[in-house]
């Protein structure tokens, strides 16, 4: 049976803790402009800061903040948001700060409280919004990662869960935002050719690859105590392929689409060091915050099986890493060879591959074998391919849709505590460094070591 449809009001004000930081300078002031743009900043914007900032320092920061994506800023919005945006300054371990947020909110009936700041915080901030009555009328968002491993998880969910009801918690992972990771629902589910071939018989692999072209980029202190398991491959690489893996949900409530990609998290073993291979930048323990015999990982490649009717004996490939030769994000569905080769040896060795493009210019690949030219019946690969920006317009960010959903009391878009938790269950015995660590120069595909897990190699289209 689907899923009830509850009304949620839309919220009357949005509540951004960590206003002054990095998350809010790079993507949530860029996100208030462009919701603005597209005239959907429907509520004011409260700021909470430790920063002594008046409103001009902080209405100046978000204009600094919205040119460095949007470099001429129109100056009607820029306007509005003033109006728009207030600032509460003070000290998160004070309960001063909580009565002057409580304040300031004293007349608005549904704030969403979005905490872009450490998670070292976020139990002390919620007993703090508990205290002043808050967490009784809120919608709570929190940024990844949710906990940095399943003991942990779940004492922070035990946390909240003493004062939100889960239907008020919304857990970030900016990759459920972007419409490219949406779009492998609609290819899969909006159209009929793909169903008979995804599965076992006739996908022979599955690799999922996220790559950054650029090191820790001054994020060093942080990510040492992160590495890449916990900072994406947790999260964000994990979520992928639950898109790809799952069966079609009976309906798009969030109810039943989490419930099929939880079925997909509870399918896959938990990760052993001997099918993980950790890597670190040449020049990493060089950077400013990092402990100086770090043996933190800015790669790892990992084998995973969804051990169902469907997926049973593929191999999803995943890996990510920082300082890598370019900067991609994309999804290899390999299709097995077909079952006698008619052809010429140029088919052996080239099965058909679809490529989901999800970073910058998003689209697909198909690649599939043609004629060759001239009298032999050889073949050779082309490529069929669609850039979505052209075919259907301009995307829009992850955070702007992120933040209209919280907005909005939808949870569509955020993960579930349930498919949290086994997330960690699948990487919980590979955080801990336990897998070699191997050293890899910047610029290069990561250490060679990789290549061994795919017996085909990473493939590329
Ligand atoms: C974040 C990670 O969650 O995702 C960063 O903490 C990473 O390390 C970022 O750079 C990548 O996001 P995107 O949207 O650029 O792929």
């Amino acid at each position: 049976m689907s899923a009830r449809k509850r009304t949620v009001e839309e919220a009357d004000v949005l509540v951004l803790f960590g206003a002054t930081g990095d998350l809010a300078k790079k993507k949530l002031f860029p996100a208030l402009y462009s919701m603005a743009k597209h005239d959907s900043l429907n509520c004011d914007v409260v700021g909470v800061a430790s920063t002594k900032w008046d409103h001009e320092q902080f209405v100046a920061h978000a204009v600094e903040a919205i040119g460095k994506v949007f470099p001429n800023p129109d100056p009607k919005i820029i306007a509005e948001l003033d109006a728009e945006l207030s600032l509460v300054v003070g000290d998160y371990s004070q309960d001063k700060l909580y009565e002057d947020l409580a304040d300031v909110l004293k007349d608005k009936k549904n704030p969403v409280i979005y905490l872009a700041i450490p998670p070292a915080f976020f139990g002390n901030v919620t007993k703090g919004l508990a205290r002043v009555g808050l967490t009784e009328r809120c919608r709570l968002v929190v940024e990844k990662p949710f906990g940095r491993d399943l003991q942990s998880a779940i004492r922070l969910q035990d946390e909240l869960e003493e004062v939100l009801s889960e239907d008020r918690i919304f857990r970030i992972d900016h990759y459920l935002g972007k419409e490219s990771v949406e779009d492998i629902l609609v290819f899969r589910f909006a159209n009929s050719i793909w169903e008979p071939l995804w599965n076992h018989r006739y996908i022979n692999s599955i690799q999922i690859t996220m790559a950054e072209d650029f090191g820790v980029e001054g994020r060093g202190a942080f990510y040492d105590g992160v590495g890449a398991t916990r900072d994406v491959l947790q999260n964000h690489l994990l979520q992928v392929l639950a898109l790809i893996a799952m069966e079609p949900p009976a309906d798009l409530s969030s109810q039943n689409m989490e419930d099929e990609k939880l079925k997909v998290f509870r399918a896959i073993a938990a990760l052993h060091p001997e099918n993980v291979v950790r890597g670190q930048y040449v020049g990493y323990l060089e950077e400013a915050g990092v402990a100086p015999e770090s043996t933190t990982e800015t790669y790892t490649a990992a084998t995973l099986h969804v051990d169902n009717w469907r997926w049973a004996g593929v191999p999803f490939y995943v890996r990510t890493g920082k300082a890598l030769a370019e900067s991609t994000l994309e999804v290899i569905v390999e299709f097995k060879q077909p079952p006698r080769m008619l052809f010429a040896e140029s088919q052996a060795g080239s099965p058909n591959l679809l490529r989901f493009r999800l970073g910058k210019r998003d689209g697909v690949d198909i690649e599939l074998q043609a004629k060759s030219p001239g009298d032999s019946l050889s073949t050779e690969p082309v490529k069929l391919t669609v850039e979505f920006s052209a075919a259907l317009g301009e995307r829009q960010e992850a955070y702007e849709r992120l933040l209209r959903a919280a907005i909005a009391g939808d949870h569509m878009r955020f993960t579930r505590i349930d498919s949290v938790l086994e997330t960690w269950r699948i990487v919980e015995g590979v955080i801990n460094n336990e897998a070699r660590l191997f050293p890899y120069f910047k610029g290069s595909w990561g250490p060679d070591r990789a290549e061994e897990l795919t017996p085909n190699g990473w493939l590329e289209l």
